[in-house]
Parts: C-alpha cells; sequence; structure tokens
C-alpha cells in the first residue's frame, strides 16, 4: 500500500428518522443557520419545511436560500454569500442533494474568504498558480436528500463556472461539514431517474479508485468490491421499491463510504470523471450519466493492460460464472453485465445516445487536456492517460 495520512472529522447520525435529530445537531454549531437547498424541487420542499420547523423549535434563526441549480455555478456561490454575510448568519445547514451540500460548504467558505474572486478556490484547473484555497469557513452541518456524491463526509465541493466552460473541485480541510445527518427515509419520494444516477455515481467513486489507483492492496481491494457489489444488488430493489427501507440504507451508506477517504487512501485520482466534468460542462447531461458514458469505454480500453483487475471485477462484482470459459471471456462478459447493469437502471453508456457524435470528440479532449492533464502532458491515473489513448476511449465511447 502506498503510504497515507487519514483525517475525517465528521459525525454521523444515520438511520431512519434521523431526521428528527436536525434541530439538536444545529444547535451544537450555531445559532442563525443559513439554509441552503434547490429552487425548485416540489417533493423536496415537504423536507426542507419540516427542516425549518425543526430548527425554529430549538431556537436557531433561519435565513433561506433556496437558489441551487444542478451544477452550481460560482456566480450563485457569491448571491449565497451575500446573503449569509447580509444577515450575519453563523452556520450554513445544506438539505439536498450533492449540488446543494457543495454549494453549502462553497458559501461557507465564500462567507471568510479573503482570496478575492471566489472561483480562485478552485483547486483543480490549469492555470494552478492562481489557486487561493479557503483556510477557514462558517461551520455546516449537512442533511443529504440523494444517496450519491457523498459530499456529507469530505472536504470537497464542486463548481461550475459559466463563461469558463469549467467544473471543477474545491478541497480544504475547513469545508469538512460538523456533522451529517443521513436518514434514508428521506430518498424514499425520489423519481426513478435520481435514484438511479446516485447508484452509478457511487459506482464510479469506487470504481475510480479500484481500476486507476494502486495495485498493490487487497483490503481497499476487498472494500472496494463490496461497495460495488452492494450498489449493484440494492439499487434494482430500490428502483422497483422506491419505500425499501434496506436498500436505501445500503445505499445512502455505500454513497457517503464510497468518497469519504476510506476506499481511496493514498490514491487521489479521478480520471473518469475529469472526462465526465468535461461532458457536463460542454453538453449539459448529468454528473452520473456523464460517468455511465465515459465507464464501459474506459474500461474497454484498459482491460488488456490490467487484466487481473478486470478479472477480479468480473468474478466478485459482476459474478460471472467461469465455467467453461476463457478469463478473456470472463472479462469481457464482466464488462458487458455492467454495462447492461447501467442500462437497466436507465442511463445511456453511448455518447452517440445523448447526440454527441465524432466531430464533438476534438473540443472535449482539448478541455480535458487544458483543464486536467499534468505538466507530462497526460491525465494522471494508473497507467497514466495520454492526449492518443484519450481520443481512442472516446470514439470507444460513441
Ligand atoms: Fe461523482
Amino acid at each position: 500500500m502506498r503510504p497515507f495520512e487519514y483525517h475525517n472529522p465528521v459525525r454521523i447520525v444515520f438511520g431512519a428518522g434521523a431526521f428528527k435529530r436536525l434541530g439538536d445537531a444545529a444547535a451544537a454549531i450555531g445559532a442563525h443557520a443559513l439554509v441552503v437547498s434547490y429552487a425548485d424541487e416540489p417533493e423536496l420542499t415537504k423536507i426542507v419545511q419540516r427542516g425549518v420547523q425543526q430548527l425554529a423549535d430549538s431556537g436557531l434563526r433561519v435565513t433561506p436560500f433556496f437558489q441551487v441549480q444542478p451544477n452550481p455555478e460560482v456566480q450563485m456561490v457569491q448571491r449565497g454569500v451575500q446573503a449569509a454575510r447580509d444577515n450575519g448568519v453563523d452556520c450554513v445547514i445544506g438539505i439536498g442533494g450533492g449540488s446543494v451540500m457543495d454549494t453549502a460548504k462553497a458559501i461557507a467558505a465564500g462567507v471568510e474568504y479573503r482570496g478575492g474572486d471566489l472561483w480562485n478556490m478552485v483547486n483543480s484547473r490549469h492555470d494552478r498558480q492562481q489557486v487561493v484555497p479557503p483556510e477557514t469557513a462558517l461551520p455546516t452541518l449537512m442533511v443529504p436528500t440523494l444517496a450519491a456524491t457523498g459530499s456529507e463526509m469530505n472536504n470537497c465541493a464542486v463548481l461550475s463556472h459559466r463563461e469558463r466552460g469549467e467544473k471543477s473541485y474545491i478541497w480544504s480541510d475547513c469545508l469538512f461539514p460538523r456533522t451529517a445527518i443521513l436518514d434514508p427515509r428521506l430518498t424514499y419520494t425520489l423519481p426513478r431517474l435520481q435514484t438511479a444516477c446516485g447508484g452509478v455515481d457511487t459506482i464510479s467513486h469506487v470504481m475510480e479508485i479500484y481500476l486507476n489507483g494502486q495495485d498493490q492492496t487487497d483490503l481497499l481491494h476487498a472494500w472496494q468490491e463490496g461497495l460495488m457489489r452492494t450498489v449493484i444488488e440494492n439499487l434494482p430493489t430500490a428502483l422497483a421499491d422506491p419505500r425499501d427501507r434496506q436498500a436505501r440504507e445500503e445505499l445512502m451508506w455505500c454513497a457517503t463510504c464510497a468518497i469519504n477517504g476510506w476506499a481511496s487512501p493514498g490514491d487521489p485520482w479521478t480520471p473518469m470523471h475529469q472526462i465526465g466534468h468535461v461532458l457536463t460542462a460542454r453538453h449539459q447531461v448529468n454528473h452520473a450519466t456523464s460517468l455511465a458514458l465515459v465507464m464501459p469505454a474506459w474500461m474497454d480500453f484498459f482491460k488488456t493492460a490490467k487484466p487481473e483487475r478486470y478479472f477480479r471485477f468480473a468474478r466478485r462484482v459482476m459474478h460471472v460464472d467461469p465455467h467453461r470459459r476463457t478469463r478473456e471471456q470472463i472479462i469481457d462478459e464482466g464488462l458487458e453485465a455492467f454495462r447492461q447493469f447501467i442500462e437497466q437502471a436507465g442511463l445511456p453508456t453511448r455518447l452517440s445516445q445523448v447526440g454527441i457524435a465524432r466531430d464533438q470528440l476534438d473540443p472535449i479532449l482539448e478541455d480535458v487536456r487544458r483543464i486536467s492533464f499534468n505538466a507530462r502532458g497526460q491525465l494522471a491515473s494508473n497507467p497514466p492517460v495520454t492526449e492518443q489513448q484519450l481520443m481512442t476511449i472516446l470514439e470507444k465511447a460513441l
């Protein structure tokens, strides 16, 4: 295993009914909360209203900021920072999915930011010299209503910049939430597509590391396989019966554990996400769909470079029967089963299905190169990916 340091201070309150503890948990971090949520989500509005009532019952003042859109833009975050400053809040509470939680984090850091334009906080970018990471932030509390991004238990946020056409990361230890309340019941009313997207995003967070990270680590690979397998087994159940409590519990805890650092110590790379972010920024496909479009092609390209890993994936995650099959056939069946899993969940797996054609690949490649390639002209991964290889992967994805 690679050497690593690990630190995660987030207090987790997990379980069906845990949402009732919002008031007490919030009172422990502040007295006046900016409550961050989406602009237009009718089902979520009921949950947010319950949350606001609990906060009031616990004696907190509440300033609402219900302006979040998917793929939150830095300009919107700036409005949230202004609302937080104008009203003198002392904590930020996010109730919603990844976009809400990332916005809440960015606002909390933005209120105390002294580095100029908020976009200067973004770490992952080609003009790295301009980065001024945030060092302090208001305390935050997260209530995820979707099992997906894992933002509730990590120190990252993803922001977009419309004029630049970029979507990228802030990370800083000041972004760790103080508390996350994980109540699987809050996911019972999710639309089917959002449930599916959450499951696929969760798998991608683990798969990134499983396929593209370090090689010598039995425990991590077993942990990663268990996370992916649990999502693959429980997502169809949740899609068939949205109120299946156990399936919702499994999906929610998997999403958190997939990207809180436990599955990835020593492995900082998420190359498939780098491609996905460009697809989202350029073609407005949602986050999970962007990954569904990249993963099968990426796997098909690298299966011969890392046959042992792909063999393990086919056997231990996709349960391919090895009887009378060559190793190559087992690997291919595993990849095909994974593609079918994504499609049965309702997401496309080919760029052509979302209207992206061959003549649109060059700008995609150019953006990945500009935003995410390292000084050696490669996309960091194991093995690293060259420009030419990336084009081959994109062509496979058509
Ligand atoms: Fe993701």
